[in-house]
């Protein structure tokens, strides 16, 4: 049994069937890709997955507790973690802000410590900080720390993003797209610190990415998407050399992404 099974996933808006019956097995530790062209529905099931928007149909089940039926937050406790397309942080707070947001899931503060404002709460909100103070230097954010996120370049904006996930914990991390609006040693950056994140940590990754390159030295395993449906899944090498994917992406006149 996998850890992290998607099984018949069903996503509609309106007539548009997003994501169309898409199922996916993830174990431990491993990284997979989601790829497909644009409007494909890999936003969509992230998006689904994570509880920000509603499934029609399917279940997901985290290590054998289903969490389909759960709302957005309860499944973030539950080890659901997901990054931003398009890298949602609080622009007029500071980075360090931004980051401690992150540790929220996993606080060990009560909501009546917080209200209360008891010893316990200042605890926790040191040990936020200090975990987020680590991610600076992991992520070479440190001189960085309190400037607001709305002054910085969207890269820098995708790493906070990726730091702000791994501070609540994740046991399974979705990340959309890591590396766009990066360069190649930010990319390099995002890359190690994946590998690192399922490696040392244990964290499972579902990683979308449309930079071929980078997916396929990271994924042990992919998965495409088009029109919503999967089409393939297999090795890097094997769904690079699938005729299905080959048309998928020369189809929507994108060959350029694969
Ligand atoms: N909130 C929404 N309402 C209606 N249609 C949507 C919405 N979000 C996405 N779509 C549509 O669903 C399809 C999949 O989109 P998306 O998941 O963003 O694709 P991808 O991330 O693969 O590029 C597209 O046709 C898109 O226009
Ligand atoms: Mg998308």
């Amino acid at each position: 049994m996998s850890y992290f099974t998607i099984d018949n996933l069903v996503v509609t808006f309106g007539g548009l069937r997003a994501v169309a019956n898409v199922s996916l097995a993830l174990g431990k530790g491993e990284i997979h890709g989601l790829i497909g062209p644009n409007g494909a529905g890999k936003t969509t099931l992230i998006n689904a997955v994570s509880g920000l928007i509603p499934h029609q149909d399917g279940r997901i089940v985290i290590d054998g507790q289903p969490v389909h039926q759960m709302l957005a937050h309860k499944r973030a406790e539950a080890g659901i973690g997901r990054t931003f397309q398009h890298a949602e942080t609080f622009a007029d707070q500071t980075v360090i802000t931004n980051l401690v947001a992150g540790g929220f899931a996993h606080r060990t503060s009560t909501v009546l410590q917080d209200v209360l404002g008891t010893p316990g709460k200042f605890a926790a909100e040191r040990k936020a900080f200090a975990e987020a103070d680590k991610m600076l230097d992991i992520f070479n954010l440190r001189a960085l720390r309190d400037v607001p996120t709305g002054d910085l370049p969207f890269g820098t904006l995708k790493k906070i993003d990726l730091a702000r996930a791994l501070l609540a914990q994740p046991r399974i991390l979705m990340l959309d797209e890591p590396t766009s609006g990066m360069n190649s040693s930010e990319a390099q950056e995002v890359i190690t610190a994946c590998k690192r994140i399922a490696g040392e940590l244990g964290v499972t990754l579902l990683i979308i990415e449309h930079n071929m390159r980078v997916i396929m030295g990271l994924a042990q395993m992919i998965h495409v998407l088009d029109h919503g449906e999967k089409i393939a899944q297999g090795t890097p090498q094997e769904v690079q050399r699938d005729p299905l994917v080959i048309e998928a992406y020369l189809g929507h006149g994108s060959a350029t992404h694969a």
